[in-house]
């Protein structure tokens, strides 16, 4: 399976913050806010990534990850040259995915707690889309999930006036190849974007989306606002401090996963400047 990181959007919430970067480069905490959404990818064994994003940005993005070899990975990059939606990743994306399945994760998304349902979502996938379902307070502002009275999923509306549940759809996405070419064939919606949510009703009428419940004890955490930005780097101050353990850490991760060996970590923190997180490292080679 092949991954999307998809790192568009214009942060115009987040402005003077977005005025030279885009907002997946904001700061959580201790590192940059798209490494929460790469590491999950990797955390879910996926090694070969796509990172989207307008043509400004994606200078930087090559600075922080380039080639992604020093990770185990192949990361290649991606201009959107407009805020077309998030399905339009899938068509920028069409040669890298090639015949494999994809998942797509929203730069600007971020889940932490028990994500034991998300790895197996991974490991059962096999046909169609799987999608997950949030309880959220405010569902204006999400895909939302209208079930009926046996929990049967009826349709997924793009931010309803009138939500017909809390249950929104948050921004990590697994799909078939057949997604390129649902993709393809979608109007753009009144914002003007191939909407996400499209794609999953189209799944979803064919009777190939699964929607899994997001249950309880997990976070699933917005950026999308200073405020919103305070409290992730709050909340993961708060869990690494106390811990001494590092949530995010991609090069950690990449260890653990085995996508590189003892040499090859040594050889990345070589290469670091002396900083908190090079000691965290060391730490961990040393564990
Ligand atoms: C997008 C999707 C929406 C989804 C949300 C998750 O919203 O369109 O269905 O629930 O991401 O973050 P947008 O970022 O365009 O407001």
């Amino acid at each position: 399976m092949k991954g999307i990181v998809l790192a568009g959007g214009a942060g115009s919430r987040l402005f003077p913050i977005t005025k030279v970067y885009s907002k997946q480069l904001a700061v959580i905490y201790d590192k940059p806010l798209i490494y929460y959404p790469l590491s999950l990818l990797m955390l879910s064994g996926i090694r070969e990534v796509l990172i989207i994003s307008n043509k400004e940005t994606i200078p930087l993005y090559k600075q922080l990850f380039g080639d992604g070899t020093h990770l185990g990975m192949q990361i290649e990059y991606a201009v959107q040259d407009a805020p077309n939606g998030i399905a339009e990743a899938f068509i920028i994306g069409e040669e890298f995915i090639g015949n494999d399945s994809v998942s797509l994760i929203l730069g600007d998304n971020i889940f932490y707690g028990k994500l034991n349902f998300l790895y197996e979502a991974y490991s059962n996938f096999n046909i169609g889309g799987t999608v997950f379902a949030y309880r959220v307070t405010d569902p204006e502002r999400y895909g939302i999930v209208e079930f009926n009275e046996e929990s049967k999923v009826l349709s997924i509306e793009e931010k309803p006036k009138q939500p017909k549940s809390k249950f929104a759809v948050p921004g990590i996405y697994i799909y078939d190849n057949n997604v390129v070419e649902i993709s393809k064939k979608l109007e753009p919606s009144a914002r003007g974007e191939l909407e996400i949510t499209d794609v999953n009703n189209v799944y979803l009428e064919k009777g190939e989306l699964n929607v899994q419940m997001i249950g309880r004890g997990v976070a699933w955490l917005d950026t999308g606002t200073p405020a919103s930005l305070l409290q992730a780097s709050n909340f993961f101050g708060v869990i690494e401090e106390r811990q001494g353990l590092k949530v995010a850490c991609i090069e950690e991760i990449a260890y653990k996963k085995n996508f590189i060996n003892t040499v090859q970590l040594e050889n990345v923190i070589k290469e670091m400047p002396n900083s908190l997180y090079r000691d965290y490292l060391l730490q961990v080679l040393n564990d």
